[in-house]
């Protein structure tokens, strides 16, 4: 008969297994209830899963044989399926706003890419096309709402018991964690802080009735995005990516994660897609050409948008009164303002 495998070589075996889409293993997860010997020499494993969705559990299935018959030659491995609640949030415990009626998230895989900057002059281009609108800052380590808003001395007062106002601006109101912490002040915290942070900034603000909440994401797929995109009622997600390689690639992971958890994509923003020399004219495409619509196509969305590298842009965000404010007529203007139609078309199919 063939040697009984010990179990913790079974569960560290299963630690290696990543649950699909997320970054974590199955072991983490608290998805792996129990490994047990049968009595033929081979292994039962019972998975808790929340997702109705036989694709992820037969990825899952397949991994998790993976890693235990071929890896660790468990000669024979069963595979048992408890089905819970959607623990994992897949369909409870998402925040839905009252008042709220379309939530749409700005996010992108890789940092600096101009996620806030899009965010922000989405939120504003909406406003002009006479939309209201509010803005929740989620990039809770690197928050940048205060700064481009110009209001990161204020404080947003307090309307008793656990809720408070947004702060507005050129009529968006906006929360930020630089609200409460100071625009300089670093931010040392723990996942499951910050996400206690987002979900509280989402209940307690007193937003009232508004046609748009733009979330502003913090850069990554990691933990955090995931856990915020299911917490939140997500109706939409707008994807900003440069055209280069590194950044299409995390662009296209962030697509894959946020469809893993059912947030549906509206289309990619590429932006810096060339740099318009301000002495020839010249166009100068520093991250290479059509990287965005390649990508978009390859994931089944489109692209929303395409904006240069303008150093009105920056500029207008660094001085706290972003480009469409600053100048409406400005071609970057009108590049969000387009935008924005699109967003909201996209929320209404
Ligand atoms: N089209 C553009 N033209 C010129 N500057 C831009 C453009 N887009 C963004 N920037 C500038 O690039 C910098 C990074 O942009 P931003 O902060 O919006 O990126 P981000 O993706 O939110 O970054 P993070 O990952 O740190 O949150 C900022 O200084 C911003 O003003
Ligand atoms: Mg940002």
């Amino acid at each position: 008969m063939a040697r009984q495998v010990p179990a913790e070589a079974v569960f560290e075996a299963l630690g290696q297994v990543k649950y699909p889409g997320y970054p974590s293993d199955i072991v983490t997860l608290g998805i792996v209830e129990a490994a047990e010997p049968i009595p033929t020499g081979g292994y039962a494993i019972t998975l808790r899963q929340a997702t109705e969705r036989e694709e992820v559990i037969r990825e899952l299935a397949e991994k998790v044989h993976q890693a235990l018959t071929h890896d660790l030659g468990i000669a024979k491995v069963e595979l048992r399926v408890h089905r819970v609640e959607a623990e994992l949030g897949e369909k409870t415990g998402r925040v839905r706003l009252e008042g709220t009626k379309h939530i749409v998230a700005v996010g992108s895989g890789k940092g600096g890419v101009g996620k806030s900057t899009v965010a922000a002059n989405l939120a504003l281009a909406l406003v002009s096309l006479g939309l209201s609108v509010g803005l929740l800052d989620a990039d809770i380590y690197g928050p940048s709402v205060p700064m481009m808003f110009g209001v990161g001395e204020e404080r947003p007062k307090s309307a008793g018991g656990q809720n408070f106002y947004p702060i507005e601006k050129y009529g968006v109101k906006m929360i930020s964690i630089g609200f409460f912490l100071g625009e300089k002040a670093p931010v040392i915290w723990r996942g499951p802080m910050v996400m206690g942070a987002v979900r509280q900034f989402l209940k307690d603000t007193l937003w009232g009735s508004q046609d748009f909440l733009i979330v502003d994401l913090p850069p990554g797929t990691g933990d955090a995005q995931l856990t915020l995109a299911q917490q939140v009622s997500i109706d939409g997600v707008v994807i900003v990516t440069t055209p280069q390689d590194v950044a299409l690639l995390d662009a296209t992971r962030a697509v894959k994660m946020f469809r893993q958890v059912h947030c549906p994509i509206l289309g990619v923003v590429e932006n810096m897609t060339y740099f318009v020399c301000p002495d020839c004219g010249e166009r100068d495409e520093l991250f290479g050409h059509g990287g965005g619509e390649r990508m978009a196509k390859e994931e089944g969305t489109r692209v929303l948008g395409r904006l240069p590298i303008y150093p009105e842009v920056r500029e207008a965000g660094d001085a706290g009164k972003p480009i469409v404010i600053a100048n409406p007529k400005h071609p970057a203007s009108v590049a969000f303002i387009e935008l924005a139609r699109r967003v909201v078309e996209g929320v209404a199919d």
